[in-house]
Parts: C-alpha cells; structure tokens; sequence
C-alpha cells in the first residue's frame, strides 16, 4: 500500500510539474508542441486613456488591442514601459518588436520606422485654465508659454508654428499639465483624450473648442520587420471587422 502511494505520488508530481512546464506551449493545428514567441510592445504609459499603468500593470486601449493582436497571432505579449521618444529608436535596433503608443503617423517617422494601418484617430488639443486669455488656437504666439510631452507630435508642431523658444517640453503629460496649474506654462498641447483625462482629474482647467491638429495613430515596427508589420496588418483588419477593437475603444471612451 505504502509503495502504491509512493508511486501514485511520483506520478502526480510528474503530471503537475508537466503541467507547470507545458504553460508556454501550445498545440499547433498539426497536434506539435510550439514554443509561443514573445511580442514585445513598447510603449508610455503616461497616456490615459490609451495607455497607463493601474498598479505595476501598463493598462488601456494600446494594451488590450495589443494583447487580442499577440492572441490572433498565438504569441505572448510583453509591454515595455519607456520614454515615448525611445520608442522609436529600440523599434529601430530591434530591442523592441513594435512600438504601440497613441502614436501619430507622421512622414518624419515614416522615414525611421514602417506603420501599421491606423486603428485610431485623435486630435491636438489646447488645455487652458478657466478664464484664460487663450481663446483659440489664433491666440498662440511666440510669446505663449507652450507645455507639451517631449517627443509627440504636439512638441514637433508647437515648435515648427511657434518656435523652440515658445515651447517648454516635459517627459510625461502629466508633468507639462501640473506646469499650466502652476503658471509656468500659459497652455499644453496635447492628443484629444489624455487631454480629457488630464481635465478630468484636475480642477480649473478646461479644452478650447478649437483644435490644432487631426492624426491617425498606428503601431510602428522596423523598416526591415515586414513580415512582423504584414501579420499585425491581418490581425488588426480581423480585429476591426469584428468589432473587437470598438468594444475596447468604447470600454475606455464614452460616446459624447
Ligand atoms: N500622438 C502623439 C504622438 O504621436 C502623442 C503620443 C504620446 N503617447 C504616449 N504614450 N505618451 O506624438
């Protein structure tokens, strides 16, 4: 009785420790044992609400369209959080498989690193405080104080309109927002809905009616990784067909 026990046991902890090493694999249409390959996204996640982290988590609508894209592709997805302007270059040196960050195509960009289709649209918007003087986007000037997000798209147009001098660049959103509460900037430029949630989370600011600049966001990837960028292709149309990617939108964005 003793050894049958002995030997029930040795059979159970071989079953759990098969289980525990088999977690990675998944069975392939041919019935073969494959090794999941791992995606890896990066991302900043300073961008509610497209990304942005709930405890350790990097959270949002880039992180669970990324995650039914690496599920389409039957790979494992891992998000790196990093500036928004090393994403691009570790896209580049291959470090990172693609970058998924609200990021706006841009021909600049494309000469670096090749794009997905769009999945998104957004708008460069103007948070101001209550009351400000700043009406419209015909109020900014070189003499404005500009805050903006080092790197984005809102930094790169805000200098080419108004010049460097005008523009005062911060490493987070967030951080460029707290600067215009406490009168170091005169206004941000920013994408639509961080700007929303930045509002949001804020008291005595507000968005002017007037925006600066409409753009589509997709995921980047290197020039030479098309067969990464023609698989992340198929898998976005599928996700898009399907409603997939709306009922994640919609999940984070409420219809206005
Ligand atoms: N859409 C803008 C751009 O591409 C801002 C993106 C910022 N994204 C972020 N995750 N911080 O430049």
């Amino acid at each position: 009785m003793k050894k049958f026990l002995a030997v029930l046991l040795a059979a159970v902890m071989i079953c759990i420790s098969f289980v525990a090493c088999s977690s990675e694999t998944k069975t392939d249409e041919t019935g073969n044992d494959t090794q999941q390959a791992t995606l890896t996204m990066a991302t900043n996640a300073e961008f509610p609400p497209y990304e942005y982290k709930e405890g350790d988590k990097v959270v949002g609508i880039d992180a669970e369209i990324a995650q039914a894209i690496a599920d389409e592709l039957g790979m494992k997805l891992e998000i790196v959080d990093t500036k928004f302007d090393a994403i691009i270059p570790g896209v580049q040196s291959g470090k990172y498989d693609m970058g998924m960050a609200g990021m706006t195509v841009t021909p600049e960009r494309e000469q670096s690193v090749s794009f997905s289709n769009s999945y998104a649209t957004g708008i460069q918007s103007i948070i101001v405080k209550e009351g400000s003087d700043i009406k419209s986007v015909d109020d900014l000037s070189s003499e404005t104080k500009i805050g903006v997000q080092l790197g984005t798209t809102g930094d790169i147009y805000a200098s080419d309109d108004f010049g460097a001098e005008a523009v005062a660049q911060y490493d987070k959103g967030a951080d460029a927002v707290q600067a215009l509460i406490a009168g170091k900037v005169d206004c941000v430029i920013i994408d639509n809905e961080p700007a929303k949630a930045f509002v949001a989370a804020n008291t005595g600011l507000t968005i002017l009616e007037t925006s600066y600049a409409e753009e589509d966001y997709a995921i980047c990837f290197a020039k030479d990784n098309t067969e990464l960028q023609t698989k992340v292709n198929d898998a976005l149309k599928k996700l898009i067909d399907n409603g997939t990617v709306k009922t994640i939108v919609d999940k984070y964005i409420s219809a206005e």
